[in-house]
């Protein structure tokens, strides 16, 4: 790593005031020459944390944390080294050297940081013309339509672009920037004409900072909704360029960063009002990834500042194999995945605007993991009312509860595949057992039989065989009050079977009389049972058979 000269880190250390930066996270009182606080690293109610501007240092009495300021903000921050001192010489506004740099990369960082200013200088103007213009009131109107209120609006330095075509073009000119800058930053573009002009115009404007705060590009919204007449795309973001690049972005991160440190959490969400609602309602912790999916280079961010990373991201955008791909990043850097389960077409700006924090914070509580959110989808997608269709989300899950270890949390996924395939759960275990066959992720399935589906149609076959059994001793009554009184839980494979059998054997003679309430599922099962009676055969010969039947497979 090129370090800074130790004459730059000296400078720093000297422009640097201890107690505003550490007065930026808990509330200090001077005590003589010293501050004192309470400890921003442990919970405290009486200050045992204590300041000494004169030597730069901190050290807390309680938890013996201690350090200088730079080291203060590498522990809140999430930062290493270098980025603490990056940000700390951005904020004090000191200029870094570094060791041998050589001239040609020297004056490549001047031009990156000639440039970062006129993205900076431009986040402002559009701060400015968002609160004052008066063609920017229908996006104050609609932004606080939307429940987002000024403060959260400032925090993230929502802008508003003016719809001519160069305002920013003539402002950074008279500020004495090229058309080379503006054209590197993406602020401006060329027509085929070749004139010049804004790329961003009549947009609501969401800067795109790096996770120090500097801001690389922008988001711009247009105020038309879909299906208007509109100029290009609802959002339209800063292009690719030497300095802003979509895929290493999370929008949001220089204020989630110390949130989700704290929070031990950061919630991946989809768009831009997605985290501004999470931060109003009370959650920092927020970042987007803007629509895409996510990078390698993201996910190594977020590894950074959490140990656990929550996504919630669009139901319909949440495929099983950009799922799957997240959780495999997230096992390379050790961070663990909670999947929110967001229902169809809401994202958490719509959910916060309708039911506020209450209505998202069950959500985050119910939270899966990835091979349970992976499952729970495949069932969901399934067709399980044909015995191919359950053969087939059995193939669909069995190599994600595979992947899962053994252990309780497979023993629960084997329990939720059994319910829903209505399956008893020594078949799914069973299923487990074999070589995961590769199906192509969701390409045409050839609908031969497998392993799978003989064993799905064997119990289908089971469980008919078990129904028609019941059936026929409703349809004989009182003659079949021995038969019922021989058998027992073992010959059934369901519960609802069994309690049918045992309800059953007390109201022969009227077996929909009596039913419990509250157990929906045996009321389903006794009405089945009590129609299908009807074509049962009338022999009585049958139901001794039946009988056998049962018995012989319990014996199996
Ligand atoms: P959405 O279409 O879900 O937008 O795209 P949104 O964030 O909910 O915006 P509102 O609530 O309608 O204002 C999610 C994210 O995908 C990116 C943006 O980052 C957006 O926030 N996106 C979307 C684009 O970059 N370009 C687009 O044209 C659309
Ligand atoms: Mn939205």
């Amino acid at each position: 790593m090129a370090l800074y000269t130790q004459d730059s880190i000296d400078r720093l250390k000297q422009a640097i005031d201890i107690t505003e930066v550490v007065g930026a996270r808990t509330e200090l009182r001077r005590a003589g020459g010293r501050y004192q606080g309470l400890c921003p690293f442990h919970d405290e109610r009486t200050p045992s944390f204590s300041v000494n501007p004169e030597l730069n240092l901190f050290y807390c009495f309680g938890c013996h944390e201690s350090g200088d300021a730079i080291g203060f903000v590498q522990k809140t921050e999430a930062m290493d080294f270098r980025e603490a001192v990056e940000m700390l010489a951005d904020r004090y506004g000191v200029e870094l050297k570094k060791e041998n740099e050589d001239p040609e990369e020297e004056a490549k960082r001047r031009v990156f940081e000639h440039r970062i200013r006129l993205l900076e200088r431009t986040t402002q103007f559009y701060e400015r013309y968002f609160w004052e213009a008066q063609e920017a009131a229908e996006a104050r109107a609609y932004m606080a339509a939307r429940g987002l209120g000024d403060d959260v609006l400032k925090a993230y330095r929502v802008g508003f672009s003016p719809s001519a075509w160069d305002k920013v073009l003539l402002a950074a000119r008279r500020d004495g920037y090229t058309e080379e800058d503006l054209y590197s930053t993406g602020l401006g573009q060329r027509s085929q004409q070749g004139k010049f002009y804004d790329r961003f115009r009549g947009r609501i404007m969401f800067p795109l900072a790096d996770n120090r705060g500097r801001v690389l590009g922008f988001g711009a919204r247009s105020m038309k909704e879909p299906g208007d007449r509109r100029e290009g795309p609802k959002y339209l973001n800063t292009a690719e360029t030497g300095i802003f690049h979509k895929s290493r972005v999370l929008f949001g991160i220089h204020l989630a960063r110390t949130a989700a440190a704290k929070a031990g959490r950061v919630i991946v969400v989809e768009g831009y009002t997605d985290v501004l609602a999470l931060q109003q309602a009370g959650l920092p912790e927020a970042v987007a990834i803007m629509g895409t999916s996510l990078t390698e280079e993201q996910m190594a961010e977020l590894a950074r500042v959490a140990t656990t990373v929550y996504l919630a991201l669009d139901a319909d955008r949440a495929g099983q194999e950009a799922m799957l791909k997240a959780a495999r990043m997230a096992e390379t850097r050790d961070v663990a995945l909670r999947v929110i389960g967001m229902p169809e077409g809401k994202d958490p700006a719509e959910i916060i605007a309708d039911g506020g924090l209450e209505a998202f914070q069950p959500l985050i509580d119910n939270a899966m993991s990835v091979p349970e959110f992976a499952v729970r989808r495949a069932l969901v997608a399934a067709d399980l009312s044909t015995t191919l269709g359950r053969a087939n989300a059995l193939d669909d899950v069995r190599p994600l509860v595979q992947g899962v270890p053994e252990g309780p949390m497979r023993i629960e996924m084997v329990r939720l595949v059994g319910d829903r395939l209505n399956v008893p759960d020594h078949v799914i275990l069973t299923a487990l057992k074999e070589e995961p066959r590769r199906n192509p992720p969701n390409g045409s399935r050839p609908p031969r039989p497998d392993t799978g589906a003989a064993l799905i149609s064997s119990i289908d076959r089971l469980v008919r065989a078990e129904h028609e059994f019941l059936a026929m001793c409703v349809k004989h009554g009182a003659a079949a009050q021995p038969f019922l009184d021989r058998l027992n839980d073992d010959h059934f494979s369901s519960g609802a079977l069994r309690r049918f059998r045992v309800h059953l054997a007390a109201h022969l003679d009227s077996p929909l009389t009596g039913l419990p309430e509250d157990d929906p599922e045996l009321m389903a099962v006794a009405r089945e049972i009590v129609m299908q009676a009807e074509e049962q055969p009338p022999e009585v010969e049958a139901l001794q058979l039946g009988f056998l039947q049962l018995d012989l497979r319990r014996i199996d």
